[in-house]
């Protein structure tokens, strides 16, 4: 199988789905779509709508119309936290998806309301999966719970207003702020093509140390490349003191524990069969990036 060619074709779809779920131009505040369509259409990897929709497949769903709004929903809530975490009272950054910001572009009031409109939006597009409801229901409550105040929303808060600096700290911040998001889209994808319970409880045990991976790569990366490659601002870690990876641990070793989060991903992936495998391919993508 050709890992690259499949992920291409998962990303086309994507692309071409998410803008249909969209308030249409012209309409009464195309101000307000205008800032949502900007960062949303922006480019941005969509590793979290690929998380779904493989997980989806693996769990042996077949219906388009049951993932695609819920795939789509992972990309318009993600697209809102960085709109946020982008604003001047928390990272700000200029830059994201190599374009200026959200709120260099349109302010920063119009910046929380887009982001605002993409989060409500974005868990609302849950509800339009085809899906039975009852798995439907489950997929929103999880959502919820790990974007709240013990998911995103708190390890956002201690990244920005901090803690003892220490190793236990550091990972509580990544798991919450990003591997719990990480994890959840592979298990939405599943949840709504019916896997079993106890696939489920391994698939959040495989997406959290792949989001971890994930995130020690971030940080790395914000060492380590440029804004052509990245897309948003390099060096911002340090500059703002931020508790990161390469921090406590330096560059080489943080390298060392985010290829050390993939393989422990990808022997659960492994383990829970065949039709997992991609899964498992896919976690190298997801940590051994180069943007
Ligand atoms: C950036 O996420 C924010 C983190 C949680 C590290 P991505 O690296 O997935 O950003 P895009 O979607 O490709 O822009
Ligand atoms: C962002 O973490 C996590 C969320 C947006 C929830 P970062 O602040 O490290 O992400 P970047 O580096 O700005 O993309
Ligand atoms: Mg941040
Ligand atoms: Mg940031
Ligand atoms: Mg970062």
């Amino acid at each position: 199988m050709d890992l690259v060619a499949l992920i291409d074709e998962k990303r086309r779809l994507i692309e071409a789905a998410l803008p249909d779920y969209l308030p249409q131009l012209p309409q009464e505040n195309s101000f307000l779509t205008e800032a949502m369509r900007y960062s949303l259409l922006a480019g941005g990897k969509r590793l979290r709508p690929i998380l779904a929709i493989l997980a989806y497949e693996a769990a042996g769903g077949l219906a388009y119309e049951e993932i695609m709004p819920a795939a789509c929903a992972l990309e318009y809530v993600h697209t809102f936290t960085l709109i946020h975490d982008d604003l001047p009272a928390m990272d700000n950054d200029d830059y994201r998806r190599g374009k200026l910001s959200n709120h260099k572009k349109f302010g920063e009031g119009m910046a929380i309301l887009a982001g605002d409109g993409l989060m409500i939006d974005g868990l609302g597009l849950v509800c339009h999966s085809g899906a039975p409801c009852k798995y439907v229901v489950r997929a929103l409550k999880e959502f919820t719970e790990i974007l709240g105040s013990s998911g995103v929303t708190l390890g956002q808060a201690d990244d920005l207003y901090g803690g003892e600096a220490n190793a236990k700290f550091l990972r509580h911040i990544h798991m919450r702020k990003t591997a719990l998001f990480i994890s959840f889209s592979i298990r939405i994808g599943a949840i709504l093509g019916r896997a079993e319970e106890a696939t489920l409880s391994e698939l959040h045990r495989a997406g959290v140390l792949a989001g971890m991976g994930f995130q020690i790569m971030d940080d790395i990366l914000d060492v380590r490349s440029s804004l052509k490659d990245l897309g948003k601002t390099p060096g911002k870690d340090s500059e703002d003191n931020k508790l990161t990876y390469p921090s406590v641990y330096g560059l080489e070793y943080s390298e060392r524990m985010a290829k050390g989060y993939a393989r422990r991903a990808k022997r659960i992936f492994s383990n829970l069969g065949e039709k997992w495998n991609t899964l498992s391919l896919f976690t190298d993508h997801l940590v051994m990036r180069n943007k």
